[in-house]
């Protein structure tokens, strides 16, 4: 299958579904569903891959972890152990970084609609902030007092995502300050006694090969604005940020990330660049996290209605990408994954909306093995924005996480309300 990964996901000789050299079906028994089974190899595998690219051409740059793709404690500690920072969008997801002991200086926050109290919380904390807004520059001005060292997130005026909601760089677009606001920006920040060290990007989250072309165009228009901004500031930018972005393939006709082509290619430009001196930094979160997380559901229903049906134990309160961007995750029946006898069914949640499906949408089935009620369904790549969208709608608690270590299961989290 093409789902595959030797060590991570494979088909035992039971012919169930293995995550990290374990039994879905026995970890699912064991443990309940629904239950999110994280593989802690895999999320180092991936972590480890960026660094190499980047390592092959510079020592000069930073990850910065986007926290929001995942925020489980554990899996921030494994991060940290491997020199990773934080990109936090809150000032609570800055707190839950320190709890899980990043110290200040590794965490940089980038938000929208920052609100005072926000901008507080940060400033008290001693947390970076990445300015996006002129309202954000004269309100931060009042809160923090001088010499604070801040960074700008500017809109490179093209962007790219999975899904129109997940774009965050062009036009319609409520992020970064766009070009014509830019040098008023930068007046703002010299005149507020704040100091400008950084200029950050962020186009768009789960883009893949297609679209680093599109996202090397932005590398050039981030990096000839900073050289313009040093010129104007009379200083050297500390960093350049490229924000994150990188996709994982979550269908079978989807091409591998090209990391070595986006590293090399960012490194190639900034190191041929006025910008060659400034630390480069960028913000991965689907792509450390995306394909290490799998969602263990049970299957309550199996039966014809007006079309053949699977109702399972989790809905969008589960996993909401379905339902919020029609995305596609792969399903397979744990304890069928050999089964040719297949049929088209609607997989539909347990909440009480038509539109909670865990296909792309209500009119699409899927074709699975025909199984019986009380087998487990797995969806896969599920690591990235699965559990950090998760909600108690309909007064449903929020799935139990499970980390793999070593062919060792461990909870990570209770399930909660
Ligand atoms: C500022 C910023 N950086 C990084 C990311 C991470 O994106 P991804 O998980 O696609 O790498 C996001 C996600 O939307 C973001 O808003």
């Amino acid at each position: 299958m093409w789902w595959e990964k030797k060590g991570h996901l494979e088909i035992n000789d039971k012919n169930h579904l293995s995550i990290a050299g374990l039994d879905a079906c026995t970890l699912a028994k064991e443990y309940g569903t629904p239950l999110y089974v994280y593989n802690k190899q895999r999320i180092i595998d991936n972590f480890t891959a960026i660094k190499n690219a980047f390592q092959k051409h510079t020592d000069n740059f930073r990850i910065h972890y986007a926290m929001k793709a995942n925020s489980n404690l554990e899996i921030l500690k494994i991060l940290y152990r491997k020199g990773a920072n934080i990109d936090a969008v809150s000032p609570y997801e800055a707190k839950i970084a320190m709890d899980a002991g990043y110290p200040q200086k590794k965490i940089m926050f980038t938000g929208t609609s920052v609100s005072n109290n926000d901008l507080k919380m940060l400033v008290d904390d001693n947390i970076f902030i990445n300015i996006d807004s002129l309202s954000q520059i004269r309100r931060l001005r009042k809160i923090a007092g001088n010499n604070l060292n801040v960074s700008l997130r500017w809109n490179p005026g093209m962007g790219a995502g999975h899904h129109s909601h997940t774009i965050t760089a062009g036009k319609y677009v409520k992020f970064g300050i766009p070009e014509s606001n830019l040098a008023h920006a930068v007046e703002l920040i010299k005149e507020s006694g704040l100091n400008l060290v950084g200029l950050h990007q962020h186009i768009g989250s789960g883009w893949l090969a297609d679209d680093v072309l599109v996202f090397l165009k932005t590398v050039d228009r981030t990096i000839d604005t900073a050289a313009k901004v040093q010129d104007k500031i009379g200083h050297n930018l500390e960093f350049i940020d490229f924000g994150g972005g990188p996709g994982i393939p979550y269908r079978a006709e989807d091409k591998e990330f090209p990391l070595d082509a986006y590293a090399e290619g960012i490194c190639r430009k900034v190191n041929s660049s006025p910008l060659k001196n400034s630390k480069i930094a960028i913000e991965p979160g689907r792509y450390i996290v995306g394909d290490t997380g799998i969602l263990l559901l049970g299957i309550n229903t199996v039966e014809d209605k007006n079309i053949p049906l699977i109702g399972v134990n989790g809905g969008f309160n589960t996993l909401a990408r379905p339902s919020f961007y029609g995305s596609y995750h792969e399903m397979i029946v744990c304890n069928h994954t050999a089964s040719e006898n297949k049929k088209e069914f609607m997989v539909a949640g347990n909440l009480c909306e038509s539109g909670d499906v865990f296909s792309e949408n209500r009119e699409t089935l899927r074709k699975l093995p025909i199984p019986h009620e009380g087998d487990i369904l797995a969806i896969l790549n599920a690591g990235a924005y699965g559990y950090s969208m998760t909600s108690t709608y309909n007064s449903r608690p929020k799935p139990k996480e499970l980390l793999i270590d070593n062919k060792s299961a461990k909870i990570i989290r209770k399930e909660t309300w």
